[in-house]
């Protein structure tokens, strides 16, 4: 079976990852460049699995080890976003269809947002993984149906499919938030690292999805909402999500 790489910038963003690959056998870790890579098995799938830590450069630099050092054939990347569009709310799961790097802008070189000398801005992930991924975030919402009920009230969470923006910043302003709106009426949600692991992934041919939790609305209240969200909800939605989606991966193995 394939190698999956399995990224996340913060451990609540993995989940239980790391002890449902314990709970499969021995699991073995590596450090490289001060991060932990742990490879092993988890749901039957054979996994290396990481955290990058925060913004652009982590990211870049952490899925370059997953495809040099350890060869995976695909990664994966979990974890919380702002929500960008009016419509999407916390609670809510994007799944990145493309990514581009809002805060990329060598104009007037180059055109405003497109990574120079690639003569790209946007890059698509990979659409059966991004399908398989917005499987489990259905079957995981259905499943938890009245939990999230019980938190969100009238507005049960849904999953969109769209573009996800990423930069090194933490978005958290209402003019900021707005700004991105005007220059980028598509975008979903924002975080800082998609955008760096879909160059990469784009750059050696390596498929890639990301799936991301809304964890505030990336305006003046987004601090508290995302420390509040990543600590009360960020690992259930993770665990929940990788389970269905490594369950009905390794079911769909040759
Ligand atoms: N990740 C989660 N919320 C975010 C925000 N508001 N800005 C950037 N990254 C985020």
């Amino acid at each position: 079976m394939s190698l999956l790489g399995i990224m996340a910038a913060l451990p609540q963003e993995l989940g239980s990852l790391i002890e449902s690959m314990k709970a499969c056998g021995e699991v073995r870790v590596q450090v490289i460049g001060r991060r932990e890579y742990h490879i092993g098995v988890a749901f039957g799938v054979p996994c290396v699995a990481t955290l990058a830590r925060i913004g652009k450069v982590a990211a870049a630099t952490t899925a370059t080890a997953l495809i040099h050092v350890f060869g995976v054939d695909e990664i994966v990347f979990t974890g919380v976003a702002g929500g960008v569009h009016p419509d999407v709310r916390v609670g809510d799961i994007v799944i990145g269809e493309s990514l581009m790097q809002h805060d990329l802008d060598a104009s007037p070189l180059f055109p405003r947002f497109e990574v120079p000398l690639l003569g790209m801005a946007t890059f698509s992930a990979d659409s059966a993984l991004s399908s398989a991924l917005a499987s489990a975030c259905s079957s995981f919402l259905a499943d938890e149906h009245s939990a999230l009920e019980a938190r969100f009230g009238v507005h049960p969470p849904k999953v969109y499919r769209g573009m996800i923006v990423s930069g090194d910043r933490f978005v958290s302003s209402h003019a900021e938030v707005n700004a991105l709106r005007s220059a980028l009426p598509d975008a979903l949600a924002v975080e800082m690292e998609g955008g760096a692991l879909a160059q990469v992934c784009f750059e050696h041919d390596v498929p890639f999805a990301v799936v991301r939790t809304v964890s505030d609305t990336a305006d003046a209240d987004a601090p508290e909402s995302f420390i509040e969200f990543l600590h009360a909800l960020g690992g259930t939605y993770s665990s929940g999500i990788l389970q269905r989606f490594l369950v009905a991966r390794r079911a769909l193995a040759p």
